[in-house]
């Protein structure tokens, strides 16, 4: 039986996560308009993963028997100036979600849920990269400045990431993320 705080703001997070791969699908589909292919490729990753996140919530609710109820996600931004400006925006999104898996281990503490918490703990651990990895790639344009040839060489590397968890919906597979 799960405590009615924890369960709702357990909801809120699934729509949290699946709003954020939302996001990224949405920069992926800007990235290719912008023929940064590599940067489409390392956001169509990310979707993916975000996916994860959310059916790591939505499975921790089903396994404790209780309703997951899937909510609106918000409009989307659709354009933006520059990749920069949309990395920001990743980076900036990312730190929403941090505070959002520290309100929910705040939550957790205090309605002594106990069996949240080694999850929450490995979605605080996550957010450092998620974190990072946005981070690193603003600096890395901000470095590169109005270089065409650096944007070119940041786009091939982002182009290599590769993403070996499995389909998201299956809890075997996604047990591989890192
Ligand atoms: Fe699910 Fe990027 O945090």
């Amino acid at each position: 039986m799960i405590n009615k705080k924890m369960y709702d703001a357990i909801n809120d997070q699934i729509k949290n996560e699946l709003e954020s791969a939302y996001i990224y699908l949405s920069m992926v589909a800007y990235f290719h308009q912008q023929n940064l292919d590599g940067m489409a490729h390392w956001m169509r990753c990310q979707v993916h993963e975000e996916t994860i996140h959310a059916m790591k919530f939505f499975d921790h609710l089903t396994n404790r028997g209780a309703p997951v109820v899937l909510k609106d996600l918000k409009q989307l931004k659709t354009t933006w100036k520059s990749p920069l400006e949309a990395w920001k925006d990743a980076y900036a999104h990312e730190q929403f979600i941090t505070a959002k898996i520290h309100s929910l281990i705040k939550i957790a503490r205090k309605e002594n849920d106990y069996t949240a918490e080694p999850l929450l703990a490995w979605f605080a651990n996550e957010q450092i990269e998620e974190e990072s990895n946005t981070d690193k790639v603003c600096r890395q344009l901000e470095m590169v400045g109005e270089n065409k040839q650096g944007l070119f060489m940041l786009d091939r590397e982002l182009g290599t990431r590769v993403f070996v968890a499995g389909s998201p919906f299956d809890p075997a597979a996604y047990n591989l993320l890192q």
